[in-house]
């Protein structure tokens, strides 16, 4: 860089820079602030944040605000899931909703890199520890023989119609109808996005309705294990988005690539101190607005799985796509 400034570059250089879009550093956060795979929530009772994540069977904390301070509460299910799978005393990817005046989380059960994967769910009716009923699998189960992974659920409510979002490399994004308690699916699955490069490696899927459009996002590439392993640069977890007028298919880029065709626009990738962002979901904060959260490696910290941090930024939806 000192050489192009004193070749007189500096400014094309500073030019450049303003036409690359910056990334919003994550917004803060005190107290418990260790997570992988988050999910927001708030109580209705009093409003307090409920933080879901991957591991000690789905381990959570609250605040009273996005920002902390979080207090650890513990594991979800401390007895594991009653899924039959190995991993089902790990847990992961929890996604929480309310339906019908219930706390529904869905979690995953399932041994990294393996096809034999379920998604189960647990219900509770105030959220508080020892509250929690483990309904076992939804049915979306999997196997070597499916062209899914059947881990990372999302629920979404299309006008009283409830879908669940799903997979993880293989075919990567899937979708499937589900009944209207939203515990069990109700027909068969289909696909919504699709990398055909490299390792097929989209998961994590994340549906948010704004405007006329459904938002798909996702993580593509490599989530974990940094420590030891880091990926070829920019193949690392990054945040990407599609959307469609519907929320069952026809999902495309920016630039109008179909999703099922390996299109995805970035929506927060790895920027100055902050490494491999994603394991997303947005949350319709009641101060805040729509807010997107995630995980992440400040790599003035460290590049552990146990490591990556809770980030958040407010999505900025003006273009008609997210921008943070
Ligand atoms: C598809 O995979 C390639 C290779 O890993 C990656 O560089 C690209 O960002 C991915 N695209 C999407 C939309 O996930």
């Amino acid at each position: 860089m000192p050489a192009i400034i004193s070749r007189g570059f500096l400014k094309p250089v500073a030019l450049f820079a303003a036409l690359v879009r910056g990334y919003a550093n994550p917004g803060s956060c005190s107290g418990a602030c260790n997570v992988h795979d988050p999910t927001l929530i708030q109580r209705s009772s009093d409003n307090l944040y409920f933080r879901f994540s991957t591991g000690n069977e789905i381990s959570y904390a609250s605040s009273s605000s996005i920002k902390g301070p979080w207090t650890a509460i513990g594991s979800m299910l401390p007895d594991g899931s009653s899924i039959d799978l190995p991993g089902n005393t790990d847990l992961w990817a929890p996604d929480a909703h309310i339906v019908d005046d219930l706390y529904y989380v869905y979690y995953s059960v399932s041994a990294f890199g393996s096809q034999d994967s379920a998604i189960g769910l647990a219900t509770s009716e105030t959220m508080e520890s020892g509250s929690w009923t483990d309904h076992g699998s939804t049915g979306i189960v999997s196997s070597s023989s499916k062209s899914y992974n059947a881990i990372d659920g999302n629920l979404i409510d299309v006008d009283g119609t409830y879908y669940m979002n799903f997979g993880s490399f293989w075919h990567d994004i899937y979708q499937v109808p589900m009944n209207s308690a939203a515990t069990k699916t109700s027909s068969s699955s289909y696909n919504l996005a699709y990398n055909a490069t490299g390792t097929h490696s989209e998961e994590g899927s994340y549906m948010y309705k704004y405007g006329s459009y459904y938002y798909l996002f996702f993580s593509s590439g490599i989530c974990c294990g940094y420590d030891t392993s880091r990926p070829a640069t920019g193949e690392e977890y990054k945040i990407k988005v599609c959307r469609s007028t519907s929320a069952t298919g026809a999902f495309v880029d920016a630039d109008g690539t179909a999703c099922t065709n390996s299109g995805g626009t970035t929506v927060l990738a790895s920027h100055s101190t902050v490494y491999g962002p994603g394991g997303q979901g947005v949350y319709d904060d009641p101060s805040l607005g729509p807010v997107l959260y995630y995980h992440y490696v400040d790599t003035t910290v460290g590049y552990a799985d146990g490591d990556k941090l809770f980030g958040w930024n407010a999505i900025d939806f003006s273009s008609g796509w997210p921008v943070v």
